[in-house]
């Protein structure tokens, strides 16, 4: 067969072959190519077949047809009783003596979180799939971790619009649209009362796992653990975590500034930092992450966690004096994950969600269930992370008050006030509402317009695939996205149609839900990401959650007791100060508008040696 065909062709003769390739050159110019369209329903995926087909492959979807749009039997049955997330979300933020009861029985507590577990977990890819280099699948993609991981693949090169065919050729200028519609007017604070404590938790947090390798560009990370490891704390490389590491009784190294423990100077612990020229070395403290000394808010945090890291060494030393160094240390650095994993659940997420369901951190939930420990960073997840709206027009700790510009880049706060002032100050902040647009400080304004930037360079598809990925309805039009008139009515005139709405503008100016910081697409294609983040962590499968891996029962009473209070009380001296991720109920939630001193935001004066994100805003702010 093979030869036959190999022969006919081999008899064309060469004018034939001339027009053969011209009408292939025409075709290939003037077809887009079929998938641009995203033809393919409910997670069928999408492959090219010749120049002019497309071919939707639906397996294990639930539905078939040429598009993947005709259910089967049971879909239909699910689809049809399936409450939708809006209903869902009203049910667990309403009628809170009802869950007062439900949370008290444990059987039907640990139902409902098997359920919130794994009906999340099962909208994330594991083993990932594409990466921003490969919209198809690939071993390069799986096995490349540099690489953060695509929920969708990106749109591909040939199409006639950016968002794939519809919307307009060329998308709405990244400084006009963050202008116009992301930059504060006037502070709007959050209705669930989300304060400072939270934004900075949150911003420490997540810098262990999103951490974008400059030199590569967007689609490249440099946490190649992909999750919950604590390299924020103990340094990516096992060369940094040498340097931060005491080498004694397990510890990590430190200064004691007025008897309180801080972290040591880059002089005592040479690991790369990002500080500009003008800070002075007494003020350069070296943490896990580069760019922790950005606000002293992630330096507050670091400081705990290493408090937290050298008080946990000495229990475990007590219970195994015959431990050597670095069994203290590897150990001291399991629980701590714990206890990061367990706050996360129980305080962190608790908050967010706002429901009157009591979270559980419980990985035995899963353990007769089908999930993957194993977990990779999408680039999707860090982008809707950009959560910059929490931001403040100031800072205030005691009775000062921090511009940027005197906030930014000094570490001369954590040791002016010390870490229980702060705490406490930052507990009684309320932080911005996020979605429903227009509530980010002008000083950040940069880093949302790189933000668009680096999704059109990675060709994102638009807020509505997004949607459809995530089991969520599309948005029907402008004013449906936003629930107002005056924005909607200009975003459909930049955009031509709602089709083509940018995934990261559409989250920043989304309806909220009702007396809440997000609208639902932040929290329907945000909450898979990170319970499969927390709950694929290695410490959560069976083989190690168990009292030994955390040096014995002592060990795993640390995790399977902590809470934001305790790890921050256990921390401090003297009289514990409020702790909390909410404005405590007692405290006036208000907050100051815009001062002219803080539109300037102290980022222009970054070492040119820096860190590269950093850098760039250097030029323009
Ligand atoms: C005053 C406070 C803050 C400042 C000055 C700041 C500044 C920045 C800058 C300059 C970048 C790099 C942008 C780029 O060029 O790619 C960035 C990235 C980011 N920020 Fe913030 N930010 C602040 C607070 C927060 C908070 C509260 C969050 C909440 C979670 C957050 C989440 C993120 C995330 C997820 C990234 C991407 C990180 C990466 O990909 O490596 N930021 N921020
Ligand atoms: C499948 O989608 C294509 C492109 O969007 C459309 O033209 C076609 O009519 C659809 N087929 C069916 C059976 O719905
Ligand atoms: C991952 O991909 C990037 C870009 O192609 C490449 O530079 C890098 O060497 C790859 N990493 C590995 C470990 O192969
Ligand atoms: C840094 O903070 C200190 C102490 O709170 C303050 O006195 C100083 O003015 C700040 N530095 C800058 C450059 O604003």
């Amino acid at each position: 067969m093979k030869f036959t065909m190999f022969g006919e062709l081999g008899a064309l003769n060469r004018q034939g072959m001339l027009l053969l390739l011209l009408a292939g050159i025409l075709s290939l110019s003037r077809a887009a190519n079929p998938c641009c369209s995203n033809p393919c329903q409910n997670r069928g995926i999408c492959t090219t077949v010749g120049y002019q087909g497309y071919e939707c492959d639906c397996t294990r979807t639930g539905f078939y047809g040429e598009n993947c749009t005709t259910p089967e039997f049971w879909t239909w049955l699910r689809l049809t009783l399936k409450p939708t997330p809006n209903t869902v979300h009203y049910i667990l933020t309403h009628y809170p003596r009802v869950w007062n009861l439900v949370n008290q029985i444990p059987f039907v507590r640990n139902s409902i979180m098997r359920y919130v577990l794994t009906s999340r977990a099962h909208l994330i890819e594991s083993p990932p799939t594409y990466n921003s280099n490969y919209n198809y699948k690939s071993w390069e993609a799986y096995a490349n971790v540099s690489y953060y991981t695509r929920t969708l693949p990106p749109t591909p090169e040939d199409c006639p619009t950016p968002m794939g065919v519809v919307g307009k050729k060329t998308l709405p200028d990244p400084k006009y649209l963050v202008e116009t519609f992301l930059m504060r007017k006037k502070f709007i604070p959050d209705p669930q009362r989300t304060n400072m404590m939270f934004a900075f938790f949150a911003q420490h947090f997540t810098h262990q796992f999103f951490k974008t390798d400059q030199s590569r560009g967007p689609a490249f990370t440099t946490g190649l653990a992909h999750g919950v490891d604590l390299s924020h704390v103990y340094g990516e490389t096992l060369d940094r975590q040498h340097k931060l590491r005491l080498f004694t009784d397990g510890k990590l190294k430190f200064q004691v500034n007025n008897g309180e423990v801080y972290p040591p100077t880059v002089q005592e612990a040479p690991v790369e930092m990002t500080y500009p020229p003008h800070v002075p070395e007494h003020l350069k403290f070296a943490v896990g992450q580069e760019v922790f000394g950005l606000v002293p808010g992630l330096m507050m945090y670091a400081t705990i966690w290493l408090r937290e890291h050298n008080r946990v060494c000495d229990v475990l030393k007590v219970e195994h004096p015959d431990w050597d160094d670095e069994q203290l240390f590897q150990t001291t650095r399991l629980i701590l994950i714990g206890e990061t994993i367990k706050i996360v659940i129980e305080d962190y997420v608790q908050h967010l969600s706002g429901y009157h369901f009591k979270l559980k951190f419980d990985p035995e939930l899963l353990f007769n269930q089908q999930f993957q420990y194993s977990n990779r960073i999408a680039s999707e997840f860090n982008t809707l992370y950009h959560w910059h709206p929490l931001m403040p027009d100031s800072f205030k700790i005691e009775d000062k008050d921090y511009s940027y510009r005197e906030f930014l880049f000094n570490n001369s706060v954590l040791l002016e006030h010390g870490i229980s002032n702060m705490v406490d100050s930052f507990s009684r902040q309320i932080a911005g509402r996020v979605a429903g647009g227009r509530n980010m400080n002008p000083a950040l304004l940069k880093v949302a317009i790189t933000t668009i930037e680096h999704t059109r360079q990675m060709r994102y598809k638009s807020l509505n695939e997004y949607r459809k990925r995530f089991a969520l309805k599309p948005y029907e039009s402008f004013e449906d996205l936003t629930g107002e008139k005056e924005m909607s009515a200009e975003l459909k005139e930049l955009y031509g149609d709602i089709d083509a709405i940018e995934m990261y503008p559409g989250l920043m100016i989304e309806k909220p839900r009702p007396g809440a910081i997000f609208g639902e697409t932040m929290v329907e294609l945000g909450a898979p990401f990170s319970l499969k983040g927390l709950m694929g962590n290695p410490i959560c499968s069976p083989e190690y959650w168990k009292p030994s891996t955390f040096g014995g029962k002592v060990g795993f009473d640390i995790v399977n007791t902590a809470t934001l209070k305790t790890l921050v009380c256990n921390n401090v001296k003297g009289q514990c100060p409020i702790v909390s991720f909410s404005v405590p109920e007692s405290v006036p939630s208000k907050s100051g508008s815009i001062s002219p001193k803080s539109s300037n935001s102290g980022l222009d004066s970054v070492n040119p040696q820096g860190h590269a994100l950093l850098k760039e805003q250097s030029t323009e702010l």
